[in-house]
C-alpha cells in the first residue's frame, strides 16, 4: 500500500521542501489519509520511503507508531538524492525509535535502477524464494 498524508504536500519542490523540514523539526506525525485499521494479518513489513532532510519522513513515524507491532518484522528500503550513507543510518535509527517492539532488519538503501543489489537483499534476507 502507499501511504497517502490526509493533508497532501505541495506539489512544488521547494514548498513541499519547506512542508517536510517543519514537520522533522517539530517531530510532528502528520495524519494518514487511508491507514489501515488493523495489520494483524501481516509479520513481515517491508517500509519504503525517501530520504527526506536526512532522515525519513515523519509520516513514517505515525504509520508505525499507529501498531502495536509486537513480533513483526520490519525491512526498510530507501533511497536519496546523495545517497549518503549517513542520512541513511538516521533513517533506520527513526524507524527503530518508531517500531516500539518489532526486530527491525538492516534496511536497503539502493538505487530503484540497482536491481543487483535489490536482489541480493531479498535474497539473503529470505524475502525471496
Ligand atoms: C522534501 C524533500 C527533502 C529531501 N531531502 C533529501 C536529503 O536530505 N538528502 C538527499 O540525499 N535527498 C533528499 N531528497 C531527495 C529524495 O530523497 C529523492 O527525491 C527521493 O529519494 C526520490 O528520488 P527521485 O526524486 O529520483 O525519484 C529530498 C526530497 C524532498 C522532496
Amino acid at each position: 500500500m502507499e501511504i497517502q498524508p490526509e493533508t497532501p504536500y505541495p506539489t512544488d519542490y521547494n514548498e513541499c521542501g519547506e512542508v517536510a523540514r517543519a514537520e522533522r523539526d517539530n517531530n510532528e506525525r502528520p495524519a494518514i489519509a487511508n491507514l489501515p485499521e488493523s495489520i494483524k494479518e501481516y509479520d513481515t513489513i517491508l517500509i519504503g520511503y525517501p530520504i527526506w532532510w536526512h532522515t525519513a519522513p515523519m509520516i513514517i513515524g505515525s504509520f508505525l507508531e499507529s501498531y502495536d507491532l509486537t513480533d513483526k518484522e520490519v525491512y526498510p528500503f530507501t533511497q536519496s538524492a546523495s545517497m549518503d550513507t549517513e542520512q541513511f543510518d538516521n533513517s533506520i535509527a527513526f524507524v527503530r525509535e518508531n517500531a516500539d517492539g518489532a526486530t527491525v532488519y538492516d534496511g536497503l538503501f539502493a538505487r530503484p535502477s540497482d536491481t543487483e543489489t535489490i536482489d541480493g537483499y531479498l535474497e539473503n534476507n529470505g524475502l525471496v524464494q
